[in-house]
């Protein structure tokens, strides 16, 4: 202990006899708020007393490119959900004269209107499954010769290849019709 207190008295006199060069008044905050800036990355608008001018101008930038991502999202949207007949308003839509054999009757169908719901419509007991053209409970051949997809427009169907349909085979829960046609309902292939 007596040699660290002679220690300390040694440290002190020569303290006060040449000086350590530390003064405690010097202000340095200045040079450490320097030091702090110097490591912010520099901004592109002005600041601090226009900052709605400059600031403004760099926000809106940024609300327009939101705004062309949205568009951008919205196009895709649209590719992937295909348009056809079933997108015709009621008051547009053309009808056809589709003679279905079994029920014995021949009726005017709208072509927004599938071959399913028309039959359904007339109060007729109409075969279905999936209503979504994955399975050929609905199914029925256009007999009015050739391919089925001369007389209807298939939303999607994804069960009767191509032999199939040229037989006239098509699914009526899924077929909006574009010609006059006859059809025997029930019928798969
Ligand atoms: S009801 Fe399933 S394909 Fe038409």
């Amino acid at each position: 202990m007596a040699g660290g207190a002679l220690l300390v008295a040694i440290a002190v006199a020569l303290h006060y006899s040449k000086g350590t060069g530390w003064n405690p008044t010097q202000d340095i905050s200045q040079e450490v708020l320097e030091q702090r800036a110097s490591t912010v990355a520099e901004t592109d608008f002005p600041e601090p007393m226009n900052r709605s001018i400059g600031g403004g101008g760099v926000a809106a930038g940024a609300v327009a490119g939101g705004e062309g991502a949205e568009l951008e999202e919205g196009e895709e949207g649209a590719a992937e959900e295909e348009s056809g007949p079933w997108d015709v308003p009621d008051d547009e839509a053309e009808f056809f004269e589709v003679e279905y054999t079994k029920e014995g009757a021949t009726i005017e169908v709208a072509e927004n209107e599938t071959v399913l719901e028309a039959g359904e419509d007339e109060g007729w007991d109409m075969p279905y499954a999936c209503r979504q053209g994955q399975c050929v409970s609905c199914s029925g051949q256009i007999t009015s010769g050739g391919n089925s997809e001369d007389y209807v427009v298939h939303d999607d169907q994804q069960m009767l290849d191509d032999g199939e349909l040229g037989e006239g085979y098509t699914l009526t829960c899924v077929a909006y019709p574009k010609a006059d046609f006859t059809i025997e309902t029930g019928k798969a292939p």
